[in-house]
């Protein structure tokens, strides 16, 4: 071992589990890119004030979970906590929303950073794949990104998932239901803490897990009684669209997100095998925050999918992801001269697009035999100088033990014959 360590909170993906999250970020983008969603990639770092001013000051990802530096050049900058204010950012510095077609649809996959007390599902550096729909406010739109999301966790196999789903009203109706939640709240028996959570961000009470909390939330305002008609035809359309498109969801009333910039549509998804960290995505609309960050009024809806916790979640299941194995042709030479001629023959089929690895580091036939098994190769070439006088290789098919002899010249259509 070297005298380093990945430091606390984070881990290294290292083959053959590494796989497993290529394919997952693969399974959660392919349905976007199937929907008019492009590519879009951001910056690992911002200027801080993106951050405080989007994902909100009070928020705990900004107050204490953000990694800041100064810079050698005086800059304040924080190691991105999220995508949603990078992405909006973007769009609004390239003046995608200029270009006439509303909405922009991006997606993204990307490395992002918090501070957390780590723990398992709960790490300092983590990945997520996300998609921002910006500059429309349709509820068909808010219904595509939930079903979106609900494709790709079947397409992974998931199955023990639910999707929970709220209002978080807007900025007529939000402000009349707060003043009424912080009345009930301060009429608690609350800690210090709580009672200036209530006054700062009284919604985030709610989310408070403490059964001490909880008890004496029965009975509190619910933000569902105090929607205004807008807002709740909105919802009731969202909730229409996901109902016919056969996506199954639970109305929750106490959902509410640790970023600051929600509007309307909220939603999480979360699964049951996860222990305490059980949201493996969540999302929803966000029609203030290019306002907020300094842009026009330009209503949004996105949603960022765990890939961390949906490894997590798969493993949970005891779902094997049907991965390809990566070597489709292993070449065992005995002797230098095939050795020469084998690794030719290598670079051709690689060249013609089969996967091929080699026997290297001068292992004799044992060893190398033993390398082209671990490998999973469907077909090993194997060639001593006896074979090379006469021109041919053996190519055995590694799941029969048949083997037989294929002229040197023959060899790229006799691989692409078996593995047909
Ligand atoms: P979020 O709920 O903070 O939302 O994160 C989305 C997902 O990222 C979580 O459900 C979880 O799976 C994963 N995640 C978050 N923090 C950690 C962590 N410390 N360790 C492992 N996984 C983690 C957002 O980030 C919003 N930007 C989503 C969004 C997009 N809203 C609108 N558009």
């Amino acid at each position: 071992m070297s005298t380093f360590k990945a430091p606390k909170g984070t881990y290294d993906l290292l083959p053959p589990r590494s796989a497993t999250f290529l394919a997952v970020r693969e399974a959660i983008s392919t349905p976007l890119r199937n929907s008019g969603y492009g590519y879009v990639e951001t910056p690992g770092f911002e200027d801080v004030k993106l951050f405080s001013r989007g994902v909100g000051e009070s928020t705990d990802i900004v107050s204490k979970e953000m990694y800041t530096l100064t810079t050698k050049g005086g800059e304040e900058l924080g190691l991105r906590p999220e995508g949603t204010a990078s992405v909006l950012r973007a769009a609004l510095q390239g003046n995608l929303h200029k270009l006439g077609n509303l909405p922009v649809k991006l997606w993204y996959s990307g490395s992002y950073y918090r501070y957390e007390r780590a723990q398992a599902g709960r790490y300092r550096h983590f990945s997520q794949v996300g998609a921002e729909a910006i500059g429309a406010e349709d509820p068909a739109l808010d219904a595509e990104l939930i079903i979106l999301a609900d494709q790709a966790y079947r397409s992974l196999g998931l199955r023990n998932f639910r999707i929970l789903l709220n209002s978080l009203g807007d900025k007529e109706c939000r402000p009349v239901y707060r003043e009424a939640l912080q009345d009930f709240l301060r009429g608690l028996d609350l800690d210090e803490d709580t009672l200036r959570r209530a006054e700062i961000n009284p919604l985030r009470v709610l989310d408070d897990k403490r059964e001490s909390v909880q008890k004496q939330l029965v009975g509190v305002p619910l933000l569902r009684d105090y929607l205004c008609d807008a807002c709740k035809a909105y919802h009731e359309e969202v909730r229409a669209l996901v109902s016919a498109a056969g996506v199954v969801f639970e109305d929750d009333d106490k959902l509410v997100r640790g970023l600051d910039y929600y509007t309307r549509t909220t939603f999480e998804f979360v699964h049951d095998g996860l222990g305490s960290q059980s949201a493996v995505g969540g999302g929803g609309r966000y029609d203030g925050l290019s306002e907020m960050i300094g842009g026009p009024a330009l209503p949004s809806v996105g949603w960022a999918l765990g890939v961390d916790r949906t490894v997590l979640a798969l493993e949970a299941e005891g779902v094997a992801l049907d991965l390809p194995t990566a070597t489709s042709v292993f070449a065992v030479a005995i002797g230098e001269e095939a050795r020469r001629i084998l690794f030719g023959k290598v670079t051709e089929l690689r060249r013609a697009g089969v996967a091929a690895d080699f026997s290297f580091g001068g292992k004799g036939l044992k060893g190398s035999m033993k390398d082209a098994n671990r490998s999973g190769a469907r077909l090993a070439v194997v060639a001593g100088e006896r074979d090379l006088a006469e021109g041919v290789v053996q190519l055995k098919n590694m799941e029969t033990g048949e083997q037989r002899a294929v002229a040197l010249d023959d060899l790229l259509d006799a691989v692409r014959a078996e593995l047909a």
